[in-house]
């Protein structure tokens, strides 16, 4: 936990007023607000005075931006001391900011810390010339470069204590230094350079398109030996993958003969219903299916050829157990108690017994 306090008297300025080039800055941003929300803009204008007076903010200037956004003071320094991007003391010419984190402090930050300490010396402490403070803070977000430091506005990764030793050195000289990694790695690539998307076909522009062959090529062949990357994705066939729909696949199976009258008169059986006595013998009225007629093979073609579902005793509809209509083994069929055909199920009003096409009973 930072100790958020402004600096002493001792070293704080008398008066502070922000450079022409910040107060256009500043009236930029002020201008992106609504009427009289101009204070929106304290942070890019504490930032900005921080800036232009050497990296930290003192009391002055915390008063002269609450003046000029028209602001409390107390208000104004809320946000100073809330926020660690503002210094409320003096700090280096080269504000070094040390990355404790987890990533970082398994990765040695601590032993950056010890060349910190050995040549900086405590936390805030700036050295004699003016050149160097430092501050341990938590994540920077580079943790995949870890460890690092930030140096005023630059990030120095992959460190190790001798490559800290040397940016040291070389800030302290005015030699020119490299942001970024130290150890000569692209930016946050595996180091020992990439091991993934390492196939040069990704790259020189031969599977654009590869995609398209399982649509143009009547069957898949499997991927050749050479074949890699998207090649191998479009056109090889793996034991996942799904087979092909028959052609007749979920369609309802039709019976090769239907329980017509007909048929039953055809293999023997008495009609019970009068009305189908006269279908007896209807060859029209059979929906056996011939081996070789025309209607062999099609689908379906009306609801007699499909089998009813049962009706169910709950549902308050006529079953025929409960009728006790099942026909006894043995029992001729002109003996059956009553008929079996399911037309006692007719509409009220309908007359079973009615011959076709002769109108039913008033
Ligand atoms: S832990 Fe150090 S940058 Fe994230």
């Amino acid at each position: 936990m930072s100790v958020r306090r402004l600096a002493p008297d001792d070293v704080q300025p008398a008066s502070f007023a922000l450079s022409p080039e910040n107060e256009r800055f500043l009236a930029a941003q002020v201008a992106k607000y609504p009427e009289g929300r101009q204070a929106s803009a304290v942070i890019p204008a504490l930032w900005q005075a921080q800036k232009q007076h050497g990296g930290w903010l003192p009391r002055a200037a915390i008063e002269a931006v609450a003046v000029r956004l028209g602001m409390p003071v107390i208000r104004v320094m809320e946000v100073a001391t809330f926020y660690t991007m503002f210094n409320l003391e003096p700090v280096g010419r080269y504000f070094v900011q040390l990355c404790g984190t987890v990533p970082c402090h398994v990765k040695g930050a601590l032993d950056l810390k010890q060349v910190l300490l050995d040549r900086v010396g405590d936390e805030r402490h700036v050295t004699a010339d003016g050149l160097f403070s430092w501050l341990e803070v938590e994540c920077l977000g580079a943790c995949c470069n870890a460890p690092m430091v930030q140096i005023n506005d630059d990030y120095y990764e992959d460190l190790t204590p001798d490559l800290l030793v040397k940016l040291l050195d070389d800030l302290a000289t005015g030699r020119p230094v490299k942001p970024g990694p130290q150890n000569g790695r692209v930016s946050s690539e595996p180091e020992g350079g990439p091991t993934t998307l390492s196939d040069p076909a990704l790259f020189d522009g031969s599977l654009v398109g590869a995609w398209r062959s399982r649509f143009e090529e009547p069957a898949v062949a499997p991927a050749s030996p050479a074949a890699t990357g998207e090649t191998a994705a479009a056109t090889g066939t793996g034991p996942g993958d799904p087979k092909a729909a028959k052609p007749d696949a979920g369609r309802p199976v039709e019976r090769g003969v239907a329980d017509a009258p007909a048929q039953r008169a055809a293999n023997g059986e008495a009609p019970l219903n009068p009305a189908e006595r006269a279908d007896q013998g209807n060859p029209a009225k059979a929906t056996a299916v011939e081996p070789g007629s025309p209607s062999q093979g099609r689908p379906p073609q009306s609801e007699k050829s499909y089998t009813a579902t049962p009706a169910k005793p709950e549902e308050g509809r006529l079953v025929a157990d409960d009728k006790g209509t099942s026909p006894v083994a043995g029992t001729a069929p002109e003996a059956a108690p009553t008929r079996r055909d399911g037309s006692d199920t007719k509409p009220v009003g309908a007359d079973p017994d009615a011959s076709p096409g002769v109108a039913p009973k008033e």
